[in-house]
């Protein structure tokens, strides 16, 4: 005799504490487009859940319409911290550890791996996962206290931390591989042709690079910026980094 299927309230309960959540359609959409194991995935408008697949994402539509189970709107209220748009949201079991670990020493490299030297901020993290995401990057790294997992990052990144590899390492634990620093003190990177094997540094928002990644630091790059203008966001800088790699013979993803 199989034991019943427990129903997706139970089974959210049971395993929120820890999955990562994916907190709206998109995110689902990417997670699963990505691979990700999700157990349990609730909407409160199945409907227009299966709509919004049938018109964005017919490739996971099938998918999607057999994890989706409809609860009534106080029930999906009642498990996320605040309401999402679509009404969708998802648990998904966290990639390990080691298989990042050992994607991101993979030799030879064909993508950069983006270096964030202990950033402050879960929404420049978010957006800076979803540019890897989009750019084939071959993972994200942080330095310093911030969870690159929280749920904000995983809300900012759009469910995109699975298709890249997300993790928290100290400057010593950085993957093998020629570090370019981008910091506004350094070369004009315009002369400078990207690898990709490259590790490609960021500082904090509120202080610049750290000494000890200074300290570990193969070539210091500027992006162009007028004087008197201090320092861009540090997500925005990660674009034009990455858009520099791929417009000057970067790997093209599919
Ligand atoms: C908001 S800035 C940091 C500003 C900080 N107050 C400082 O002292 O550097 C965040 C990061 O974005 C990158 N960045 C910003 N503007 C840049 C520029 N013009 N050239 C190269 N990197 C830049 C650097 O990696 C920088 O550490």
């Amino acid at each position: 005799m199989t034991a019943p299927t427990p129903d997706p309230v139970t089974a959210w309960r049971r395993l929120a504490a820890g999955c990562v959540l994916l907190d709206g359609f998109h995110a689902l959409k990417h997670a699963v487009r990505f691979g990700a194991e999700v157990p349990v995935a609730v909407t409160a408008d199945r409907r227009a859940a299966l709509a919004l697949a049938d018109e964005l994402a017919p490739d996971v539509r099938d998918t999607l319409a057999e994890l989706l189970t409809e609860v009534p709107e106080r029930v999906y209220l009642s498990l996320v911290p605040r309401p999402h748009p679509t009404a969708v949201a998802a648990l998904a079991v966290r990639p390990s550890r080691a298989a990042h670990l050992e994607k991101l020493a993979h030799a030879p490299r064909t993508a950069p791996v983006v270096v964030l030297d202990n950033p402050r901020n879960l929404g420049n993290a978010g957006a800076v996962i979803r540019l890897a995401a989009g750019f084939g990057a071959t993972g994200v790294v942080t330095t310093g206290t911030l969870d690159p997992w929280h749920p904000t990052v995983v809300r900012g990144g759009a469910g995109l931390h699975f298709a890249t590899a997300v993790e928290r390492l100290a400057v010593d634990e950085l993957p093998a591989g020629p570090l370019f620093a981008l910091d506004p003190e350094g070369d004009d990177i315009r002369g400078v042709k990207l690898p990709d094997d490259a590790v490609l540094a960021f500082g904090s928002e509120r202080s610049g690079l750290s000494a000890v990644l200074r300290a570990r630091t193969d070539h210091l790059l500027s992006l162009p910026m007028r004087p008197q203008v201090s320092s861009y966001n540090l997500a925005t800088s990660v674009a034009m980094t990455l858009y520099h790699w791929s417009a000057t013979g970067g790997a093209t993803s599919s």
